[in-house]
């Protein structure tokens, strides 16, 4: 293949559409990373209907160990090589989230889908990118995991705490520190695409997908001088 390849996991609505769409449009082959197969067609239908049609579906639920492989084992058929991983799947679980009230269940789902099952897709996906001549993940975050924000009380969003989703983004953020410190040939990167309006917050945030999706292929295309180890959002560098 020609082109180079992304998996997006999360794809099939919100910012993880929008990302496929904004890299299919710079000439990416995208494979779009699904847990379910008739929504994922759909968001498959939709994209070739705007003419963007290298992009193929890959049915991934990301904390089923089983359909992760199966995912790896569908790219491996068609590439030799991964170019860029996205890890956009995530779940923020049930609200309020007060830290002194939150249910076991909520913290166990939340880290399940937004931490463990990232270093899960990378535990697989890695050796198949280790081949490609510069690879990238993108490791999808959100400023509310940022600890040197959420201890400023100047900050706008300092009294959106959260008990287990916030923690769970600022434990994907010191995995990312890990991940790209082990990679060195790759570049790793969590990038906070801010608050968006996606089903994710019942469409209440103030950025559109475009401009969450931005940040997002902004790093997935960084080329092999660019930064690693980084934690960024549409305005830069972001506070860990
Ligand atoms: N929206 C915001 O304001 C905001 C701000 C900061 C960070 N973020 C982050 O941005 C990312 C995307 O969020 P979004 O706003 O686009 O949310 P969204 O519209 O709710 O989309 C979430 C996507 O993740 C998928 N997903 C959930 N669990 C999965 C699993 N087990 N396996 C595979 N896919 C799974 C969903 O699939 P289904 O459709 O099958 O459920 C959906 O495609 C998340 O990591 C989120 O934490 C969002």
């Amino acid at each position: 293949m020609k082109k180079q390849t992304v998996l997006i996991t999360g794809a099939n609505k919100g910012i993880g559409l929008e990302t496929a769409r904004q890299l299919a449009n710079a000439g990416y082959h995208i494979f779009l990373g699904c847990r379910d197969k008739q929504r994922g067609d759909e968001a498959v239908s939709l994209l070739h209907s705007e003419g963007l049609t290298d992009v193929e579906l890959i049915l991934i639920d990301v904390v089923n160990e089983q359909s992760v492989q199966q995912a790896h084992d569908e790219v491996a058929k068609r590439v030799d090589y991964l170019d860029v991983l996205i890890n956009n799947a995530g779940i923020p679980g049930d609200f309020p989230q007060p830290a002194t009230n939150t249910p076991d269940e909520t913290f166990k789902q939340v880290f399940e889908v937004n931490l463990f099952s990232v270093a899960r897709v990378v535990r697989v996906f890695v050796p198949l990118m280790q081949k490609a001549p510069n690879p990238r993940i993108v490791n999808v975050t959100s400023d509310l995991g940022s600890l040197a924000l959420h201890s400023d009380p100047t900050w706008r969003h300092y009294d959106v705490k959260t008990a287990a989703y916030g923690p769970s983004k600022s434990a994907l953020n010191g995995y990312t520190i890990a991940l790209a410190y082990e990679l060195k040939n790759f570049r790793v990167n969590a990038v906070n695409p801010g608050y968006t309006k996606t089903d994710f917050n019942n469409n209440q945030g103030y950025k559109t997908v475009e401009e969450g999706a931005a940040p997002i292929a902004k790093y997935a295309m960084i080329d092999k001088d660019g930064p690693t180890g980084s934690y960024f959002s549409d305005y830069g560098v972001t506070p860990w």
